[in-house]
C-alpha cells in the first residue's frame, strides 16, 4: 500500500489509521487499550455487526468474512491491521498474514504471552467461543512459549449473548459463569485467559467469583503493546505531536450493545459510519 506522501515517512510521521476489526462491537475493548497506549494514532474500527457472531461458524466462513472486512480496512488506507476478535485470530490470521500487503496482528499470541508470564503453577485456563476453543489456537500459542504448561480450555457460548444484553452484574450471569468456570477452578488453574473480545466486560464479575487466587488475562493491553513495537519496527508511527482520532464503522446499524460497551469502556465514539460488505470487496 502507498503511504500518504504528505504525512508518511519517519520525520513527519504516518497519519494513516491503524485498521482494527472484530465480528461486532466487542473489539472496542482492544481499541480502548490502543487509545491509551498509542494516543497519537488514529484508529479505523470496523465491526461486522451484520454477521456477528463468528464464534459458532466454520473456519472457511470466518476466513471469508475476515478477508472481506480486512479489505474494507485497506480501502480506508489502514497502515496495519489488528484482528481484535479471538475467533477470527484463531481461524483466519494465517490466511490474512499470507495475503494482505500490510502486517496483521491477532490477539491470541499477546494473550498467550501474558498468560505464560502470569502463571505460577503452570496451569492456565482459557475460555472463548466454540470456534476459538475448537481451533486449539491458544494451546498451541501457550505451548510454543512454555511446552510444560497445562492448558484447560472451555467454550462458553452463553456469555456473549449475556454480555450483549448488558447483564454484566447479574445473578443469572453469575450462575452461568460458575457453571463454566467451576470445573476450571477445580482443575487447579491459577491464570485464566479471557479469550473473547467481549469477556473483559465481565472481568469484575469473574474476579468477584474466582477471587484473587486466579489471575485474569486479556489480550487487549498486550496486543496494544505489540502494535506499539510493530509501528516502531516498521517506521509507521504517527508524529508525536498529533492527537489520533477514532472512526467506528459497522456493517449493520448499532444496537443496545454499543451503549453497553460505550459505558463500560468510556470511549469517545462519535458518529458511526455504515459500510456494506460487497462481493467486490471480497475479491479485492
Ligand atoms: N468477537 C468474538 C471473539 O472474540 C466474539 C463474538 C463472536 O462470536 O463473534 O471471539
Amino acid at each position: 500500500m502507498q503511504a500518504n506522501s504528505e504525512d508518511s515517512g519517519s520525520r513527519r510521521g504516518d497519519s494513516r489509521p491503524i485498521g482494527v476489526f472484530d465480528s461486532g462491537i466487542g473489539g472496542l475493548t482492544v481499541v480502548a487499550a490502543l487509545r491509551s497506549v498509542l494516543p497519537n494514532e488514529s484508529i479505523y474500527y470496523l465491526g461486522d455487526t451484520a454477521r456477528v457472531p463468528y464464534g459458532g461458524k466454520s473456519p472457511s466462513t470466518v476466513q471469508r468474512y475476515s478477508r472481506e472486512i480486512a479489505s474494507l480496512l485497506l480501502d480506508g488506507d489502514a497502515k496495519t491491521i489488528i484482528v481484535a476478535c479471538n475467533t477470527a485470530s484463531a481461524l483466519a490470521l494465517p490466511v490474512l498474514t499470507a495475503e494482505l500487503p500490510v502486517t496483521v496482528t491477532g490477539v491470541i499470541k499477546p494473550g498467550a504471552e501474558a498468560a505464560a508470564t502470569a502463571t505460577r503453577n503452570n496451569h492456565i485456563g482459557v475460555i472463548g467461543t466454540r470456534a476459538t476453543i475448537k481451533s486449539g489456537a491458544y494451546e498451541r500459542a501457550i505451548h510454543e512459549l512454555n511446552p510444560q504448561a497445562r492448558v484447560t480450555a472451555r467454550a462458553c457460548p452463553l456469555l456473549v449473548p449475556l454480555i450483549e444484553e448488558g447483564w454484566l452484574q447479574s445473578d443469572v450471569t453469575d450462575k452461568v459463569l460458575m457453571q463454566y468456570l467451576g470445573p476450571l477452578l477445580e482443575a487447579g488453574i491459577d491464570t485464566l485467559v479471557l479469550g473473547c473480545t467481549h469477556y473483559p466486560l465481565l472481568r469484575p464479575a469473574i474476579h468477584r467469583l474466582l477471587g484473587d487466587g486466579v489471575t485474569l488475562v486479556d489480550s487487549a493491553e498486550n496486543c496494544a503493546i505489540a502494535v506499539r513495537e510493530l509501528l516502531v519496527r516498521e517506521d509507521l508511527n504517527a508524529s508525536s505531536g498529533r492527537t489520533g482520532h477514532l472512526q467506528v464503522a459497522l456493517t449493520d446499524p448499532p444496537d443496545a450493545f454499543l451503549d453497553v460497551a460505550h459505558e463500560a469502556l468510556r470511549l469517545d465514539i462519535g458518529e458511526i459510519e455504515l459500510r456494506s460488505v460487497s462481493p467486490a470487496a471480497a475479491a479485492a
